[in-house]
This record gives C-alpha cells, sequence and structure tokens, in this order.
C-alpha cells in the first residue's frame, strides 16, 4: 500500500491532485492526438484506423454515438460537429440505454463508440449487439487494446495518455478534437469546400496554445469558483453548440463537488427553469460569440431581471449586462470549435469548486473511473 501511495505522488509531480495535473497536460494531449493526422495539403484528415474507405464513407446516411457519462456528452459535442459540418444526421445517445432499447440497427449508419477506458461494460455490450446485428461500428477509444477498442471494425485512437482523476478532462478534450476529426474526414469527402477544410484545419492547429492561455487563468478562475461553490444548486445553460457544453460542466460540478447542478438549453428557460431562479441559485451561462448572440444576450436580461448571479462564459469582445457575478472570457476559434474551448474553464471551475469544498477530488464518493459491471 505504502509503494503505491508514493508512487502515485510521483506521477502527481508538482500537482496537487491528478485532475489538475490532468487540466494541465491538455494542451500536449491534443498536439499527440492530432499529431500526422492534418493534411495540409487537401486540407482533410487522415485516420487510417477507421478501415473505411472514400466509397463506404460516402454511403453513410447517419451518424449514432454512443458513450457514457463525460464520453456521452463528447459525443454530443461531437454529432453537433458532423451535422454541421459533415451535413449528415447525426446524435449521440447513453450506451446504457442504448443496449437496452432493442435498437433498429441500420446498414448505412455509422455507430461511434466513444470511451476514455475502452472497459465501460454498458459500451462494450452495446457495441456487441451492434456487431451481432451487422451494423458497422468505429471507436474513438483512449485506452490501447482495451476490450471496446479490439471489438470494432476501426476508430481512431485519442492518445490522451493515462488518465487517473474520476472526473475525466484531457480525454474528454482529445474526444472532441476526434470527432471534430472524423466530421472533417466525412465533410471533406462529401462537401466541404477546400477553404473551409483549411480553415478547420487551422482551427485545430490553434487549441492547443488556446487551452494553454485558458489554463494560465487558473487564479481567477479559482477564485470564481471559490464564490460560485457556496451555492447548494445551480444552473448552466448554453444552446446548440453550448448546450453539451453546458451538460458538461454541469456534470462535472455534481461529481466532484456535490452540488445540485442541472443544465438546461438557453432557449427552453422561459418555459420552465425561469421559475426557479433567484439570487441563491445562479446561472453559469455559455455565450459564444456566434449567430445566437443576441438571443444569449436577451437571455442573460431576462435571468438578472430574476436577480439571479450570472456567471459567463464568453469570447473577448461580446459586451455583457453590467452586475454580472463574473465574466469569464476564452479566446475565439471558429464557431464550429469553439465548444472544445469553451469546456476548459469549466473543469477549472469544478475542480477549485470541489477543493474549495474539502473534497476528495480525484476520487469522488460513490464513483468509478471505468464502470465494468452490471
Ligand atoms: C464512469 C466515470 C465517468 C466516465 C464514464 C465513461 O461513469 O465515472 O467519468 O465518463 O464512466 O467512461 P469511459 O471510460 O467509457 O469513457
Amino acid at each position: 500500500k505504502t509503494v503505491e501511495w508514493d508512487a502515485e505522488e510521483f506521477e502527481r509531480g508538482a500537482h496537487e491532485h491528478f485532475m489538475v495535473k490532468e487540466i494541465h497536460e491538455q494542451p500536449e494531449a491534443v498536439q499527440r492526438v492530432i499529431r500526422g493526422r492534418l493534411d495540409e495539403r487537401f486540407h482533410a484528415v487522415h485516420l487510417g484506423g477507421l478501415n473505411m474507405d472514400a466509397r463506404e464513407a460516402r454511403e453513410i446516411k447517419r451518424v449514432k454515438i454512443l458513450g457514457c457519462g463525460s464520453a456521452y456528452y463528447a459525443g454530443q459535442l461531437g454529432a453537433q460537429f458532423i451535422e454541421e459540418v459533415a451535413r449528415i444526421p447525426a446524435d449521440a445517445e447513453p450506451a446504457s440505454e442504448f443496449r437496452y432499447r432493442n435498437p433498429v440497427v441500420e446498414r448505412d449508419t455509422l455507430y461511434v463508440a466513444v470511451s476514455q477506458s475502452g472497459e465501460t461494460l454498458d459500451t462494450l455490450v452495446a457495441v456487441q449487439e451492434l456487431k451481432r446485428k451487422g451494423g458497422r461500428v468505429i471507436g474513438l477509444v483512449n485506452a490501447v487494446g482495451s476490450s471496446i477498442a479490439r471489438e470494432v471494425d476501426g476508430g481512431v485512437y485519442l492518445h490522451a495518455g493515462p488518465e487517473v482523476s474520476v472526473a475525466s478532462t484531457k480525454a474528454l478534450t482529445n474526444m472532441a478534437v476526434g470527432f471534430a476529426m472524423l466530421g472533417i474526414h466525412l465533410g471533406r469527402i462529401r462537401d466541404v469546400s477546400p477553404a473551409d477544410g483549411r480553415r478547420l484545419i487551422e482551427g485545430l492547429k490553434k487549441i492547443p496554445a488556446q487551452i494553454q492561455a485558458i489554463v494560465d487563468t487558473e487564479q481567477e478562475l479559482a477564485e470564481i469558483a471559490g464564490r460560485l461553490s457556496r451555492h447548494e444548486s445551480l444552473f448552466f445553460v448554453g444552446r446548440t453548440r453550448g448546450y453539451p457544453v453546458a451538460r458538461e460542466g454541469a456534470q462535472k460540478l455534481k461529481e466532484i463537488s456535490y452540488r445540485h447542478a442541472e443544465a438546461y438549453q438557453t432557449s427552453e428557460l422561459k418555459h420552465g427553469p425561469l421559475a426557479l431562479i433567484s439570487p441563491d441559485v445562479p446561472t453559469v451561462a455559455i455565450v459564444p460569440d456566434d449567430e445566437l448572440l443576441d438571443r444569449n444576450i436577451g437571455a442573460l436580461h431576462e435571468i438578472a431581471a430574476r436577480s439571479g448571479p450570472l456567471y459567463v462564459v464568453t469570447h473577448p469582445g461580446v459586451e455583457i449586462p453590467d452586475g454580472v457575478a463574473a465574466v469569464i472570457e476564452v479566446p475565439k476559434n471558429e464557431p464550429e470549435l469553439d465548444p472544445i474551448l469553451l469546456t476548459i474553464p469549466l473543469q477549472l471551475l469544478a475542480y477549485h469548486a470541489s477543493v474549495a469544498l474539502g473534497h476528495d477530488v480525484d476520487k469522488p464518493r460513490n464513483l468509478a473511473k471505468s464502470v465494468t459491471v452490471e
């Protein structure tokens, strides 16, 4: 036991917890997942491990992404990207639900299993059921040679490196980048122009330095997290591309700070949750500088009018109404890639909220790093 603990301490290096170490490792992790895969000549992406030629890839009519927990939220980000960029209808579903509902398996659907460990039982069984019914399944998996990686027809390894903290950070980021690469790959075989391919590839290349810039603001985020952590219950809101960001942000806070956090589409606020907004219930709002900015700003006014404290995650240059509790600025990338960066400050908010409340960050109660049993 003692030896194990020493080894852990050694691996954590200068960091107090694995989670924060892994947050800091993200710029390198993203470099590793994109390395050798970006084709600057054709403004395309090479994913040799997919085992799928261009003709087969053209025949895909739908993409269905399956994963659990944070991998499912990464899948939602991925589905949004693939549908928007490659124009293939795409959605994500928890593998834990899919496996039990006798789903219709279609031959021209590409099924994608996404998993850090490659050992999550619900995801593995979903893959096995799909294979048994003749579905084509690829994997976005971090752990090389894991059960899911061995079961799928092909896939993309995420190369995030070993992740120890139960709360997934660098693996989740690499999943999102992996989905972006898959979307560009499928898109460039179809109707994405070389110019758009170039724009997105240039965007991908900027991500590591932009993550670093966010991580460099950690002190500020820690201070904000300290204030946020005093509330028992919080909302996270975002719309379209920002909604999976909000869901993942709420998930992280729940997992490690044990605060009640609920994610909503910003557009749905007026259809229910607005009733709960009060000075005791703050909202973390994802407000990217995109085509829905005016509507998002409108929602901030609605929340402020009910005296709800606002923590706004946004881009430089966006005019946020006065009087909000905090404004967190994230470097701007291409609109389709922005969600990847918008998740990063939420990791640090959850981490520092957990630290401020004195919880065991890396080993939250009732949770396991990978759930390999029924
Ligand atoms: C568990 C962990 C989560 C993780 C999920 C999926 O529930 O607590 O943090 O996101 O499993 O794990 P996977 O290894 O399949 O990505």
